[in-house]
């Protein structure tokens, strides 16, 4: 391409979102969704698509199903101005490129940067079929939204558009960062009550990502001075309550070799102004247990040993198997039996009130609890019983067994259905010699309950 550096229209853009996950699809709606722009009042008319390699989630799109619970049928059918697809030929003719997938690490805690670089290789040769087929059209604007360490949208990403394309990044398209930072099953703050942080390859570039955000995101924008330090600001907010939540753990395991209640400690120690109020607990999802190893990847790839992060990231890893030691020690000295032992742990998924069960540490506590030789029952209404069994290898109960009792239970997750259980029904759950594991604090304490 030879020509001079132009932006798209910016209220008649085409935009497509690439990957229709928690993030993409909020983002696909509300771009297509909002009439007027938010910080100017200028009428906008753009077009989204929304596009997945994964066709079941079309298809379900396509017919006003979302299964991460964020939208309702009513809320999908009554979009206009949007497709949902797989069909990589409908996003060529996009100016806009928003890419949303995965980010996650392997076996082994390193990065998978497969999903960014496999989206970015689409992306490349759409532009490069939208030059061919528009060769007068604007540059097109690429943002990167996944989450990411310092660095890797230049270093991975943007070689793959490069090479893809065959175009240079830095005359043929322009393209920018902008973590997202909504946090699924929130009722409060949604995608456009949260600052959204923007950045672009060059000083233009930053602006008009930046105004093109504004234009949906009621909370409004923070333009970063750079591509890396917008990926760094996103990397250290879960870094940081990851460490916060393992320095709180780890309290709570020297407490509780202390018989003292650590939850009884953080409400004492919370009346002082400037505590900050962290609960002990298992860390999950595809965030917080996830982002720092970003972090400390590329900190190692630089010659730093994090040193901090990663025993943080130890101590909440080991949380799970800590959880059920203690169990089985308590247990074992009120006399109630191990081994053969029926438990019921309550939710399996990573956090209350949503259906995620990527990385939840409830799985890595019914996976030991079964090595111990308990029985193990798992209850959590919001899971698909189908993905429990074919991520974990777990069966899920389609309800509380009427006649059953257990020695133990586990309150692996605070959903709303069980913080609802009265005290009777909790005394009906269980033997004459029981004990609940009470790691969120919602179990009546007059019951037989360890809490963290
Ligand atoms: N979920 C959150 O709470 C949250 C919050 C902030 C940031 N993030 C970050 O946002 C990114 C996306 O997370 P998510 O939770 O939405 O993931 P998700 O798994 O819910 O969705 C990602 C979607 O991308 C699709 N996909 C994978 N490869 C693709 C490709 N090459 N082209 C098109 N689609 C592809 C998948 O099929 C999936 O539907 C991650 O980097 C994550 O760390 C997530």
């Amino acid at each position: 391409m030879n020509k001079i550096m132009n932006f798209p229209s910016f209220n008649k853009c085409k935009i497509a979102i690439l990957g229709l996950g928690y993030v993409g699809l909020p983002l696909a709606i509300e771009f297509a969704r909002r009439e007027y722009c938010v910080s100017s009042n200028i009428k906008l008319n753009r077009k989204v698509i929304g596009f997945d390699i994964n066709k079941t989630r079309i298809n379900e799109l396509n017919n006003n199903f979302d299964k991460t619970k964020e939208f309702h049928k009513e809320d999908l059918e009554n979009l206009k101005e949007i497709i949902f697809t797989n069909d990589r030929e409908l996003i060529c003719d996009a100016d806009v490129f928003i890419i949303t997938v995965p980010t996650p690490i392997d076996s082994a805690k390193i990065p998978y940067l497969g999903h960014l670089r496999s989206a970015s290789k689409i992306v490349g040769e759409a532009i490069k079929k939208r030059q061919q087929n528009y060769p007068e059209t604007s540059q097109p604007v690429i943002v990167y939204e996944s989450t990411v360490y310092p660095g890797a949208t230049e270093e991975v990403c943007i070689n793959e558009i490069e090479k893809a394309s065959g175009f240079d990044s830095k005359k043929d398209f322009y393209y920018g960062y902008s973590p997202e930072r909504i946090n699924p099953g929130d009722n409060k703050l949604k995608l456009t009550d949260i600052v959204k942080i923007t950045s672009g390859n060059t000083s233009e570039s930053s602006e008009w990502i930046d105004n093109f955000y504004k234009s949906i995101i009621k909370a409004g924008t923070f333009k970063s001075k750079s591509i890396r330090i917008a990926e760094a600001a996103k990397v250290i907010e879960n870094t940081q309550r990851d460490l916060n939540i393992a320095l709180i753990n780890e309290l709570s395991l020297i407490f509780s070799k202390m018989n003292i209640d650590t939850l009884d400690v953080i409400e004492a120690a919370s009346t002082k102004w400037n505590f900050l109020k962290f609960y002990p607990g298992i860390v999950g999802g595809h965030c917080i247990g996830v982002d720092p190893y970003y972090l400390t990847y590329k900190s190692q790839m630089i010659g730093y040993y994090p040193e901090v992060l990663l025993s943080g990231r130890r101590i909440n890893d080991s949380m799970g198997e800590k959880i059920v030691e203690n169990l089985i020690a308590y247990m074992l000295k009120n006399s109630i039996s191990v081994l053969g032992s029926d438990l019921l742990i309550l939710g399996l998924t990573f956090k209350e009130n949503c259906t995620d069960i990527r990385n939840t540490g409830a799985a890595s506590i019914a996976h030991k609890a079964i090595n111990y030789g308990f029985n193990v029952d798992i209850f959590d209404p919001n899971v698909d019983p189908k993905e429990a069994k074919q991520f974990y290898d777990l069966v899920i109960l389609k309800g509380l067994k009427k006649s059953q009792k257990y020695s133990a239970i586990i309150v692996a997750v605070q959903h709303d259905e069980f913080k609802n259980i009265t005290h009777q029904e909790w005394l009906n759950l269980v033997n004459d010699q029981y004990v609940i594991y009470d790691l969120k604090g919602i179990v009546p304490r007059n019951l037989k309950v360890i809490r963290p």
